[in-house]
């Protein structure tokens, strides 16, 4: 079987697919025995515009084929004859109890894969008892998407140069009772997707020839999208001074990621905010190291689903060394290429108390809204399932290294820095 050549929905499966906009649809999305159907059905009934949004990383994508590939190496323990009736998959993430140890990542102009994305996706993730995070740059506001679910999400807040504006989005996110802020670190700069930069994204996407006849061709999507009013960035518009229309809200998004964000301002974030705070994108022992002397309630290893530096190592291979180094002092989750409960199962066994999926959501999200995202989330519980009683596991937090078989890793990570705290 060759291994995968883009794209985590490749992994596993022995041919790439030709062109995945392509293909015809083989069932409906409840058919569908696992991820890799909802990404092709998905690939059918979005424009390609926001399709290669999603499916693609930075530069060469290196780190955003190998966060897929890298799980492989992590083999399982079969344990047989052990009894694993009535397994447990509840457990807890940051103090809230979760059906399974999974919660929503931020996906920013998640409104864009489907007309009214955030609400679906959260509505979803509510009934099924996990945690919904909404992204800064979303397409429904903090405030709609409060007033349109039943019970809290989190915010995912990026730093902008402009700090009033970022300490309103905190307190809007406060008065709106989010129950936990993720901020994330890792995109200080952005890290070019060269996809993006060919198809002119944006949002809502320009009516150019080629993007008007892709359009054409996803009926269901067009539909959506003319019955929302929800089609730009909401949590922005109409809440920054000077940005009135399209052209200045594009030019100030991309000049606002804040590059002087350190460690002195993820602590005054902190106390500004005053509740459950998770620190998002560390991918590194010293980062681990820090993160877990702030005080956080939790730090996600992630490389932004391979969107930010390419060339990172696969955040898998990364999660050893960080819970060998602050594992006990902080809970740690992961991030990046899960796409089966096989690799939920891998994540937990290394030592992490839970996960978060991006883009295996946001594939069930595109084929079929609420509906799809219900089915992304059903097809991991159950591989999850079946996979910890095939390891000889009944409750999800007995689940250790003891589940695993360690591959030597491909590189050697440096020791913990202890001089780092001075330097930082
Ligand atoms: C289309 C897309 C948009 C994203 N937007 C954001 C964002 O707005 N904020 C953020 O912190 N992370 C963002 N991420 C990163 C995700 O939160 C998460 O770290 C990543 O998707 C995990 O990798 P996976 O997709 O392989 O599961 C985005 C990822 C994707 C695929």
């Amino acid at each position: 079987m060759a291994l995968p050549k883009a794209g985590g929905f490749l992994y596993g499966r022995p041919e790439p697919l030709a062109n995945p906009q392509d293909v015809p649809e083989p069932m409906t999305p409840a058919q569908a025995p696992e991820i890799a159907d909802l990404h092709d059905l998905y690939a059918r009934r979005v424009p390609k515009m926001f399709y290669d949004y999603c499916e693609t990383g930075s530069y060469t994508t290196s780190t955003f084929i190998d966060n897929t590939a890298a799980m492989a190496k992590f083999r399982l323990r079969q344990r047989v004859a052990r009894n694993i009736d009535q397994r447990i998959l509840q457990t807890t993430m940051a103090g809230e109890t979760v059906s399974m140890p999974v919660a929503l990542a931020p996906i920013g102009s998640l409104g864009m894969q489907h007309a009214d994305g955030e609400i679906h996706a959260c509505r979803a993730a509510q009934k099924f008892g996990l945690p919904f995070t909404l992204s800064t740059m979303s397409i429904c506001s903090i405030e709609d998407l409060a007033a349109n679910v039943s019970k809290p999400f989190w915010f995912q807040l990026y730093v902008m140069r402009d700090r009033g504006f970022a300490a309103d989005l905190v307190a809007r996110a406060k008065a709106a009772k989010c129950s936990a802020l993720v901020l994330t670190l890792d995109l200080q700069v952005l890290g070019q997707r060269h996809k993006d930069t060919k198809n002119g994204l944006s949002s809502p996407p320009k009516l150019t020839l080629p993007n008007i006849m892709n359009m054409m061709t996803k009926p269901r999507w067009c539909m959506g999208m003319l019955g929302t009013k929800r089609r730009t960035f909401d949590n922005i518009f109409g809440h920054v001074k000077d940005v009135g229309d399209m052209t200045s809200l594009s030019e100030w998004t991309n000049h606002q990621f804040d590059p002087t964000l350190d460690w002195s301002s993820v602590d005054f974030i902190r106390k500004q905010w005053g509740g459950k705070l998770i620190l998002k994108g560390i991918n590194d022992v010293d980062d681990a190291v820090i993160a877990a002397g702030l005080g956080a309630d939790a730090i996600v290893v992630s490389n932004h689903g391979g969107r930010q530096l390419d060339g990172a190592p696969a955040t898998i291979d990364m999660l050893g060394p960080i819970v060998d180094a602050v594992g006990g002092k902080v809970e740690i989750w992961l991030d990046s290429g899960i796409r089966t409960g096989m690799d939920i199962m891998r994540a937990l066994a290394l030592g992490a108390q839970g996960t978060m999926i991006g883009r295996a959501y946001v594939y069930g999200l595109g084929a079929a809204g609420e509906a799809g995202v219900t089915r992304a989330l059903d097809i991991l519980q159950k591989e999850l399932s079946v996979t910890m009683g095939l390891c000889g596991e009944r409750d999800v937090k007995d689940v250790g290294r003891h589940n695993l078989l360690m591959p030597t890793l491909p590189f050697e990570v440096p020791p913990p820095d202890v001089k780092a705290k001075k330097r930082r």
